[in-house]
């Protein structure tokens, strides 16, 4: 069952009636409808039906410092009645702890409702599974549903990936030929795919915390690397240089970066000792020790995890895309091939400098969906151990 939040319209409206698997798979839906503006939080959504699989009401969580989703869901019932018996699905367990906002499983263990389906246990081991025994102590049925344990997952992927590793999220977006090239040898790249790609990967820009390039991407191609979708015209567009030298200050002053955001949203990682002039006060500099000539990418990400970035949206270069990727640090790829072949010779290759010596080392993409973007074809999927 496919179900989109637009064509439901106000609830209750319409009598939909839903099971439980169509409920949470809504519950879904309607999450990602706060992409780019939870952050440090997770992406959540949450579905109340009657106690006869009437859909009552729906909610999101839309913003961080906001109500959380079986809040907002909450609100739209008028009548507290029409919660005697009634079921409650939320893609992650309510939160047991007073936050930015007071405890969910508090609140709901106040209500007549009958049951509450969780997607996923909250993955901080200290609360996890106190939300659950709260509920139950109040005589509410609680279930966590095993059944859409991946869409659930990808959905929190950034938040988990937070929690678990303590690292920033890592998305990783190429646009390549079909023979996996992402530019000339000379440095010419631009455009390898289509306007509607690109359209797309302006979009995911906003939906990252940051966009990170490697020193030679800024140098040469001078991009601004903000995102142009209207949905996130307020958002801080930050910007992640990652540069051991600290030689991209020589051309920062008078970039594209800096026409579209302020300096203090750029981060510049180099090495220690990189003595920056007056010029660049109020930038965010991350000093990172090297370990074998290179800047190590789990203490780099480990840093910027610490300076509030949960998520970052990996646009080259070569450099940077092979070194992650021998790292085994991206979490998410985003590939766009266009239906062009460059050829190895004049091209740069984006896994040029990834070594796989046998085939069973092969990195595999997982959890995999495509969709086409004008001639282009997208891959998304995650890298994960199985
Ligand atoms: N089609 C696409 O999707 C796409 C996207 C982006 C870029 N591109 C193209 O790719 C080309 C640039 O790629 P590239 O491989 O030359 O460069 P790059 O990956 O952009 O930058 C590499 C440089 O960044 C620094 N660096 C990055 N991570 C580091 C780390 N962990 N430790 C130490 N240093 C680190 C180093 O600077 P130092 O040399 O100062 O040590 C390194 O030489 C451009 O021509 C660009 O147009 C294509």
């Amino acid at each position: 069952v496919v179900l989109n939040y637009r064509i439901i319209g106000n609830p209750g409206e319409h009598n939909l009636q839903l099971n439980p698997l169509e409920a949470m798979r809504l519950a879904i839906e309607i999450a990602k409808k706060g992409t780019g503006f939870v952050s440090p939080n997770p992406l959540v959504g949450c579905v109340i039906l009657s106690s006869d699989g009437e859909l009552l009401a729906q909610g999101f969580h839309e913003r961080i410092g906001e109500a959380h989703a079986e809040v907002q869901a909450l609100a739209q019932i008028d009548d507290p009645e029409k919660l005697r018996g009634a079921h409650l699905y939320v893609t992650l367990e309510p939160c047991s702890h007073q936050g930015r906002t007071p405890a969910c499983a508090v609140k709901l263990a106040t209500l007549p409702i009958a049951s509450v389906t969780y997607g996923l246990k909250d993955p901080n081991p200290l609360v996890s599974g106190q939300g659950a025994e709260i509920l139950c102590k109040a005589g509410i049925s609680v279930r966590e549903m095993p059944e859409l344990k991946d869409e659930l997952e990808d959905l929190a992927e950034v938040f988990l990936t937070n929690m678990r590793s303590h690292r920033t999220f890592v998305t990783m977006k190429v646009a390549a030929s079909l023979d996996g090239q992402i530019g000339l040898a000379t440095g010419e790249s631009q455009w390898i795919t289509s306007a509607a790609s690109r359209e797309h990967v302006q979009y995911l820009r906003g939906a990252h915390d940051a966009v990170l390039v490697g020193a030679n991407t800024f140098m040469r191609d001078n991009p601004r690397l903000n995102s142009r979708n209207t949905l996130f015209a307020e958002k801080e567009q930050k910007v992640v240089l990652v540069d051991p030298s600290g030689r991209t200050t020589e051309r920062l002053i008078e970039s594209e970066l800096l026409k579209v955001r302020p300096m203090s949203s750029i981060f510049l990682v180099t090495r220690p000792g990189v003595k920056l002039s007056n010029h660049f006060d109020s930038i965010q500099h991350l000093e990172i020790n090297e370990q074998d000539g290179i800047l190590p990418w789990p203490l780099i990400l480990a840093k910027l995890y610490e300076n509030g970035i949960g998520s970052v949206f990996v646009e080259g270069g070569a450099y940077v895309y092979s070194q992650l990727l021998q790292a085994s640090m991206v979490d998410r790829l985003f590939i766009y091939l266009a239906p062009k072949i460059i050829g190895a010779k004049g091209g740069l290759s984006w896994t040029q400098g990834l070594k796989i010596d046998q085939l069973n080392q092969a990195l595999q993409l997982r959890r995999i969906h495509t969709r086409t973007f004008g001639p282009d074809v997208l891959f998304t999927g995650r890298f994960l151990a199985h």
